[in-house]
């Protein structure tokens, strides 16, 4: 799938890891639809110019994440979608018993649940659905989806029970998906970024964002967003990178 002149969804644009997606693929020459609940994703559109739209929608809506792709297909012209790179989420924390004996709040586990896992369904069914129209192009596909998991799926730290279930749901779900949507030509990968430096990461103290930094081998620092646009990039245009997930960590396992 080539990015030039391709049209992309990237969900979560506002900030961090799905924004740098954005820059980095309208800089290749990409269409881009900015989406996510926060509306600086508006400013951040207007910042990339005439390739980039932006729109405000919640991924746990049926009824948004249709305009969302209806909004893409739109900007796509005769080509409609090519991909979808999907980088909306929330992080939480929460022990099981806290330190005065009482449980976990069960809300806030199945929010976190709602946001990182079912809204991921929904956006790859819709984009799914939308992609599964298109002619295949020259290399006979029709789009692909990135999703983005966490290295919590495998190596979750005390307090990450929601959020490392939420990711391992993410994981769970790339290879069934690009086993069913092979039918159609349309690829499923994820990415597993470690620890990387985005507006998400300022909501841990600074000494445990130091710290995990200090745990990455090398390089000995946390991610910058644009390695991960790096790396969607190289998804996207390279065909065999199907049903997988990449770990984007320079070689962290977290304790
Ligand atoms: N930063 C890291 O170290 C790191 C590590 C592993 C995984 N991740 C994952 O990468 C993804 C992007 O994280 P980031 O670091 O860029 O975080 P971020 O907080 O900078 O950006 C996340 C964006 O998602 C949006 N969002 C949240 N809930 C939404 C919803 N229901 N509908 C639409 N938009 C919503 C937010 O408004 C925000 O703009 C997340 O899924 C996160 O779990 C991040």
């Amino acid at each position: 799938m080539q990015v030039k002149e391709s049209t992309f969804l990237i969900t979560g644009a506002a900030s961090g890891l799905g924004a740098a997606t954005a820059e980095r693929l309208v800089a290749a020459g990409a269409r881009v639809v900015l989406c996510d609940l926060n509306d600086s994703v508006n400013a951040h559109a207007q910042q990339l110019g005439a390739s980039a739209r932006a729109i405000l929608a919640d991924i746990t809506s049926g009824e948004q994440m249709q305009q969302a792709v209806d909004a893409a297909v739109a900007l796509g012209g005769e080509h409609g979608l090519s991909g979808v790179v999907h980088c909306a989420g929330v992080v939480s924390v929460a022990k099981l018993v806290d330190r005065e004996g009482n449980p976990a709040d069960l809300e806030s586990y199945m929010k976190t649940i709602n946001i990182n896992l079912v809204g991921t369904f929904n956006v790859m069914r819709l984009a799914a659905a939308a992609m599964a129209k298109n002619a295949p192009n020259e290399s006979g596909e029709r789009g692909v989806i990135i999703n983005t998991a966490s290295i919590a799926a495998f190596d979750g730290q005390v307090g990450q029970c929601a959020y490392s279930a939420s990711k391992a749901g993410v994981v769970g779900m790339s290879l069934p998906a690009a086993r069913e949507l092979s039918r159609h030509a349309i690829r499923v990968m994820a990415i597993a970024p470690g620890v990387f430096e985005t507006p998400m990461m300022s909501e841990i103290p600074d000494e445990a964002a130091q710290a995990l930094a200090a745990a990455v081998p090398f390089p000995k620092r946390l991610g910058k967003p644009d390695e991960f646009a790096q790396l969607a990039e190289q998804i996207i245009t390279n065909p065999m990178l199907n049903g997988e997930l990449i770990r984007l960590d320079g070689g962290i396992r977290m304790q």
